[in-house]
C-alpha cells in the first residue's frame, strides 16, 4: 500500500470539510495507520490492517466514545474527553487525525492534554479519505450498545 504524495497538503485550504472522502483512496492511504492499527471485527475478523496493536482497535469507529475499547491503555487525555462526551463521528476524526494533540487540548480547553497518538495526516482530503473508509466498519448502526462511556 503506497501514502499519497504529501504534495496535496497545500491544496487542500479550501477543500470542503470531511464527509467528501473517498474511501477506495482512504483504504491506500490507511496504510500509513496499520503499524499500530487494526480493524477487527468481534468475530476476530482482521477486516483492515495487519495486526496492527500499537493503537486501539479502529472497528466500529464512528459513533463509538473516544477512549472506549476494552482493553487498551489509552493515554489520560482521550480518555477524558470521552468522559465528557466526545463521541466520534466524521468531521471531529478529520479533526484528530490532522493533529491529535491540539484536538484534545482544544476539546478538553487544557494546553497540557496529550495523546498518545503522535502520528498526524497531512491533508486534510486525505483524512478525510481515511474516515471514509474506516466508516465501513462497523458503523454505530452496527455495533450499537458497545459503549456505555462509563
Ligand atoms: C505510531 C502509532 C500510530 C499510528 C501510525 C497511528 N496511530 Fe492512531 N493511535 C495510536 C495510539 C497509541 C492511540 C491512543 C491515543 C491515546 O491514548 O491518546 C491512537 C488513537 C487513535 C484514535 C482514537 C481511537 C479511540 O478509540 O478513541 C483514532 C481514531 C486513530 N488513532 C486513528 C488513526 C488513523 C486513522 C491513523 C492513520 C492515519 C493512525 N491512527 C495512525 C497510535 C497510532
Amino acid at each position: 500500500m503506497k501514502r499519497l504524495a504529501p504534495g496535496v497538503a497545500a491544496l487542500t485550504l479550501f477543500a470542503a470539510p470531511a464527509l467528501a472522502g473517498d474511501p477506495a483512496a482512504g483504504e491506500s492511504a490507511f496504510g500509513q495507520c496499520q503499524t499500530c492499527h487494526v480493524v477487527q471485527n468481534e468475530d476476530g475478523d482482521i477486516l483492515a490492517g495487519r495486526n496492527g496493536r500499537q493503537g486501539p482497535n479502529l472497528y466500529g469507529l464512528v459513533g463509538r466514545t473516544a477512549g472506549t475499547v476494552e482493553g487498551f491503555r489509552y493515554q489520560n487525555s482521550i480518555v477524558q474527553a470521552g468522559e465528557e462526551g466526545l463521541v466520534w463521528d466524521e468531521e471531529n476524526l478529520v479533526a484528530y487525525l490532522l493533529n491529535p494533540q491540539d484536538y484534545l487540548r482544544e476539546v478538553l480547553d487544557d494546553r497540557r492534554a496529550r495523546s498518545g497518538m503522535v502520528h498526524r495526516v497531512r491533508a486534510e482530503a486525505e483524512a478525510a479519505d481515511i474516515v471514509a473508509f474506516l466508516a465501513q466498519f462497523g458503523t454505530a448502526a452496527e455495533g450499537e450498545e458497545e459503549d456505555t462511556g462509563s
